[in-house]
């Protein structure tokens, strides 16, 4: 990641998204790894969906904060993500949250797929603890060559593809409803 900056760089919505981010980290549920991840997404309704990360004992269950706001963006439909803001600091050391954090791979992976949806690259904005370290990136310069969509040759648009869902989710509720 080439581009660092700082908080008072950033324009007033990416302060106010990595802000949400940070805030975000309250959230976590972190007993085994004591790493406390926010996140949080701001999708091209300018609306902010935020995460944190959510272990589970057993450990492989364990839900990213990137992943938990991106399907709380779907979740309120609003899947049209723009940009993410991530920050992440290790609890057990107080004084140090000096450290970035990255986006894993399979977030990598979640993030290429959002951007699919919407048709355009994803900002990512990596941030320490204390928001006095950002790295600006994109999820094409975090995940080159992706594997995606047009991978396993899906002809089919997302967005129309959620527009069929829409009109047959009605057409059974009007038939439940005419009962
Ligand atoms: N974690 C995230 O929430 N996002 C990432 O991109 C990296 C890792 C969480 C998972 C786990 O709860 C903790 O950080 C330590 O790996």
């Amino acid at each position: 990641m080439n581009k660092r900056v700082t908080l008072s760089e950033l324009d007033h919505l990416d302060r106010e998204l990595v802000e949400a981010a940070q805030e975000a980290c309250t959230r976590a549920y972190a007993p085994y790894s004591l790493f406390a991840v926010g996140a949080a997404v701001r999708s091209t309704s300018g609306k902010i969906h935020t995460a944190a990360n959510v272990e589970n004992a057993s450990y492989g269950l364990t839900i990213c904060a990137e992943a938990a706001a991106l399907s709380a963006a779907n979740a309120a439909g609003d899947f049209t993500v723009e940009v993410i803001a991530v920050v992440g600091f290790c609890i057990r050391d107080a004084g140090n949250s000096s450290q970035i954090v990255t986006p894993c791979g399979s977030c990598r992976q979640l993030i290429i797929e959002a951007a699919q949806v919407t048709g355009s690259d994803v900002r990512i904005l990596c941030c320490n603890g204390e928001l006095s370290s950002i790295g600006v990136s994109s999820i094409s310069e975090l995940l080159p060559d992706a594997f995606g969509l047009a991978s396993i040759g899906t002809t089919s648009q997302p967005q129309l593809w959620r527009e069929k869902l829409q009109t047959r989710v009605e057409g059974l509720i009007a038939q439940r409803t005419k009962r």
